[in-house]
């Protein structure tokens, strides 16, 4: 890839600032977008369009990463200005499991996906597991309730950061279309989440396993959140807990 100047989408998000610093330490150009403005940011908003066309003059790769109210619609602003830009790779980020569980927003997931391999633009689309600071928020959520509620099937959260490396290994490269799947290195049930992230956060209320009726509950049992083969992943849910990465509880 010759065009060095990457456009990240969610730059200020959980994932978007482990890859805004990655790419910029591996050399890239990174124009960091954000409805906000301030030091190291571009503006623009990826519903009204506002700040697009600037933002995306000059870019060779764009790495999307953005959620919010409509990402369908934010997905159709960042192929149009990308394509009248002459981006030359367009680099998405998605959700294992995704076409088998039918949650909301995951069809949205879904739609995103088949707008960007169906644009003919360029592309590369990694699948991700749920992040392990995600878990974490599912926990800290409940903060006003007398027992911790835990799904009860597995996840295999990953680092966000080590997501981040993959984005970074991706946008250097060819688009690849679909590429495999990536996910963390152990498989756990919720409640046995839960209970390390009580441990490690000295929370001592009873843990609940929750199950629920529904195709998306037995979707998730079934365990089509889960990525088969070697982990991608190398830091582990407990690690990340004592990693000095904290939410707020
Ligand atoms: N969370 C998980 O476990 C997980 C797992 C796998 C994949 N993913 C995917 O990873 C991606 C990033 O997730 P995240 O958790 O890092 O998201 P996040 O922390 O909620 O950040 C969302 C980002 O989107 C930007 N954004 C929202 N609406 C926008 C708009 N109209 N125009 C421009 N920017 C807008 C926000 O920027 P400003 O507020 O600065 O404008 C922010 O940087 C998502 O696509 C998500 O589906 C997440």
């Amino acid at each position: 890839m010759t065009n060095r100047t990457t456009l990240v989408t969610g730059a200020t998000g959980t994932l978007g600032v482990p890859t805004t610093a990655q790419l910029r330490a591996a050399g890239h150009d990174v124009r960091a977008l954000s409805r906000r403005t301030g030091p190291g940011l571009v503006t623009g908003d990826l519903l009204s369009g506002e700040g697009l066309a600037a933002a995306m003059d000059g870019v060779g790769t764009v790495v999307h990463l953005a959620t919010g109210k409509d990402d369908v619609r934010a997905a159709r602003s960042v192929l149009d200005a990308a394509r009248l830009a002459g981006v030359e790779h367009l680099v998405l980020i998605s959700i294992v499991g995704i076409d088998e569980i039918p949650l909301g927003y995951y069809e949205k997931k879904r739609a995103v996906e088949r707008l960007v391999s169906e644009s003919g633009m360029p592309h590369t689309i990694l699948r991700a597991t749920q992040f392990h600071s995600f878990v974490e928020r599912l926990f800290t959520a409940q903060r006003r309730l007398p027992v911790v509620v835990a799904p009860a099937f597995y996840l295999q959260p990953i680092d966000v950061e080590e997501v981040a490396g993959r984005l970074v290994e991706l946008a250097g490269a060819a688009p690849a279309g679909r590429v495999a799947d990536i996910g963390g290195p152990g498989r756990h049930s919720g409640p046995e989440l839960a209970a390390a992230w009580a441990g490690a956060r000295g929370i001592r209320r009873p843990i609940v396993p929750l199950r629920l009726p529904g195709k998306t509950f037995s979707g998730y049992r079934a365990g089509h959140q889960l990525v088969d083969g070697p982990a991608y992943g190398t830091v582990t849910f407990e690690k990340y807990l004592t990693s000095g990465d904290r939410l707020p509880r």
